[in-house]
């Protein structure tokens, strides 16, 4: 094991998401069986979240990981961002029943303010950051608008997690095992108006529409089913989704760490590309470069009147949330 460790900072980590996510960057399936990891833990400076992160660092301790070289405790962003190599901004309020995730939107867009400022004055040059904190794609820009030394294209937002239930929910519907869907991305927000591009994606190699040919089906309950999921879980639950969230920063850090032509689905600095807004965080498909690099994908993923209106719209949400956080972008 000759790999210099990673730092990895992760905020929220006393959080539900936290609990399930640390181990398993710990056990090595975030950044590889031979990369040894620190992690650099935060959460806000308050008796209980700091003793049950204490709480959560003595069970990594138990779990004796080979790869975990050392951990490290804080209240406050600018240590926990210490040279970190990659920052997974996780820590923020879920929304509970009744609540759309835009309706976080100022209560936590001010976390990323000034993890932003944080992350731009003590991470390491290359630094890249993640984002699960909901509304996501608008607390990428808001966080990334502050790290003004770092470029737009090291902030991403998750929408795996969408990309995960999309195929799901197709694979179950023709009746088949998950690994047979194929050219699936999702477009836009992590929010109800999301894209999940089932006209693009294949069932055996077979376009999704020649095997699942309930168009009504794929249109009035798949899109919405995917789009309405983590209210979903919430109503379940009682609690917003964890296990799967974690479960998806693994894949979308893991993907976005390993060069291929696999496409997948992050939400990323728009150029415009699919007719997004200049400078909104937009989910499209991209492959990886090179660690920590990706392009977006353009072939393959070519749009009819009905994608372009679904794009349209979730577009324009993009935009009516950057406007109420005008106030909070420098
Ligand atoms: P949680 O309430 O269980 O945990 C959040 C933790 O973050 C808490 O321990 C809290 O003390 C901590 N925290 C709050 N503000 C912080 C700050 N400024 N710095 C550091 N820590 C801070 O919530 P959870 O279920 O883990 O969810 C966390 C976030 O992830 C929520 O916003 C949720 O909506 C979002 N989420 C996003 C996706 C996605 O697909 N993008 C999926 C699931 C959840
Ligand atoms: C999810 O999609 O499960 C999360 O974003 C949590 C939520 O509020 O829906």
């Amino acid at each position: 094991m000759s790999n210099k460790p990673l730092r990895v900072a992760v905020t929220g980590a006393a959080g539900q998401i936290g609990y399930s996510l640390l181990p398993r960057i710990a056990a090595g399936e975030m950044f590889g069986a031979d990369q040894p990891v620190i992690l650099q833990l935060l959460e806000i400076p308050v008796e209980g979240p700091q003793k049950a992160m204490k709480g959560v660092a003595m069970e990594l301790d138990d779990c004796a990981f080979p790869l975990l070289d050392s951990m490290s405790l804080h209240d406050d962003p600018n240590a926990a961002f210490g040279d970190a190599d990659w920052c997974l901004l996780v820590g923020s309020k879920p929304r509970g029943p009744g609540m759309e995730r835009a309706d976080l939107l100022k209560d936590n867009g001010a976390i990323f303010v000034g993890q932003g400022k944080a992350i731009d004055e003590n991470a390491a040059d290359g630094c890249r950051t993640a984002v699960v904190g909901n509304p996501c794609n608008t607390n990428v820009m808001i966080a990334a608008n502050q790290a003004k030394r770092l470029p737009a294209e090291n902030f991403t937002a998750m929408t795996r997690l969408d990309q995960n239930r999309a195929a799901t929910q197709l694979a179950q519907k023709a009746g088949v095992q998950v690994t047979e869907i194929g050219n699936l991305v999702i477009f836009g927000n992590h929010s109800p108006t999301m894209y999940a591009d089932f006209q693009n994606a294949t069932i055996g190699g077979k376009p999704v529409t020649d095997v699942i040919t309930d168009e009504a089906w794929l249109k009035e309950q798949f899109l919405p089913s995917v789009g309405k999921r983590g209210a979903a879980i919430i109503e379940a639950r009682g609690l917003s989704s964890a296990a799967s969230a974690a479960n998806a920063l693994i894949d979308h850090v893991r993907d976005l760490t390993t060069p291929s032509d696999k496409v997948h689905s992050i939400a990323i600095h728009s150029d415009g590309s699919y007719g997004f807004a200049e400078g909104v965080w937009a989910s499209m498909p991209v492959k990886t470069t090179a660690p920590g690099t990706y392009e977006v994908v353009h072939s393959g993923f070519d749009q009819n009147d009905f994608g372009q209106e679904k794009i349209g719209l979730t577009n324009d949400e993009l935009v009516s949330e950057r406007e109420t956080v005008s106030d909070m972008l420098s």
